[in-house]
């Protein structure tokens, strides 16, 4: 078990460094070398993340690593070899899982690589594609980049948590070096217990696009019922973390977008704001009682009582009735 652990980790170990190889120093890797530069990613990034070429061939890796002594059953089970449906018969079924793609290794919290995600060059689906479910990797449990990020994260006190792999690594470039993302997949519990272990406040960093909003609220619930402190990261509309840095750059990335992220029930009164018209009375009067309702389930008193009074100032309703209503609300909620 644990030496069938250690063969594939061998495998990933040896696949990752063909990829890094095939990436910095051949020709293999110059049209997928001069698509990261034209993304903004530096030399000396590739160099740390240690991102690679999976060459469009679907026979690089495998003749490779059978060469270093590997056997196909191997490698499927690492997920860097997919079988073709063998009831046609002939020679080997098996071939290359990842083609034509910059890959990013995806590492355990020991540094061992694990699975990848492979990005394709231009514009086809799937977009991204990842290592399957291993015997090394279970996509629920890890999160990208957390190794490098670990030391950062425990000094700051704080994590950001991203959506891609690209956000990761321009938030690195731009000075953030406590940023992580999920793999492809929302934000599990057993990630949002390994993001609390490390430290308690998390800044959500999801694209401004509707999927990533959708997720992000997703995320905010996972990560508060692990008694996470959570903040939201807002950017223009339609833009992702390395969209933004890379047209507005890092410090307006740090000072607007991180610094300004938004603590949870600010965030979520403000959501909630933008289904009303605050000029229109009985329309004012309905998010406050909405307001009022979110309040009236947050889970300490301290909170509560500094929204009510917020609130209580911004629309000139005396604290008395706010506290009435939440009352009302919190004995119908149970
Ligand atoms: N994703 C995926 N498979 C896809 C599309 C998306 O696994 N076919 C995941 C990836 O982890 C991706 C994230 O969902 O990073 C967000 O998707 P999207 O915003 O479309 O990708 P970006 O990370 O912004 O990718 P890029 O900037 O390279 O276009
Ligand atoms: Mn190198
Ligand atoms: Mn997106
Ligand atoms: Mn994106
Ligand atoms: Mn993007």
């Amino acid at each position: 078990e644990e030496k069938e652990k250690q063969r594939l980790r061998e495998a990933m170990d040896l696949a990752a460094r063909l990829f890094h190889h095939l990436l910095m120093n051949t020709d293999h890797g110059e049209e997928a070398r001069e698509y990261l530069t034209r993304r903004g990613i530096q030399h000396s990034t590739m160099e740390e993340f240690q991102l690679g070429y999976a060459p469009d061939s679907y026979r690089f890796l495998l003749p490779f690593l059978k060469r270093r002594g590997f056997h196909e059953d191997e490698l499927i089970k690492a997920g860097l070899v997919a079988q073709r449906d063998s009831s046609t018969g002939g020679r080997s079924s098996c071939f290359d899982r990842f083609r034509g793609r910059v890959m990013f290794p995806i590492h355990d919290s020991q540094g061992r690589v694990i699975a990848f995600g492979g990005r394709l060059l231009g514009d086809g689906r799937p977009k991204y594609l990842n290592s399957p479910e291993t015997p090394l990797f279970h996509k629920g449990k890890f999160l990208f980049n957390l190794h490098r990020a670990r030391k950062s994260i425990r000094k700051e006190a704080q994590s950001v948590l991203f959506e891609g792999y690209m956000d990761v690594i321009a938030a690195w470039q731009a000075g953030v070096k406590n940023g992580v993302a999920t793999l492809g997949t929302s934000l599990t519990d057993s990630q949002a217990r390994v993001i609390r272990r490390n430290a308690e406040t998390v800044i959500l960093c999801y694209d401004s696009d509707t999927p990533g909003q959708q997720a992000a609220e997703r995320g905010m619930d996972v990560l508060r019922e692990r008694e996470c402190v959570v903040k939201v990261a807002r950017m223009p509309h339609g833009m992702d973390p390395d969209d933004y840095i890379g047209e507005y750059g890092a410090d307006a990335f740090t000072d607007e977008v991180l610094a300004q992220a938004l603590p949870f029930t600010a965030f979520k009164l403000e959501t909630i704001k933008k289904d009303h018209n605050l000029n229109d009375e009985d329309d004012r009067m309905q998010y406050l009682a909405r307001a009022v309702e979110l309040v009236a389930r947050l889970p300490q008193a301290i909170e509560r009582d500094h929204y009510l009074r917020r609130l209580s100032e911004e629309f000139d309703i005396s604290l008395d009735a706010l506290k009435q209503e939440q009352r009302k609300a919190a004995s119908k909620k149970k």
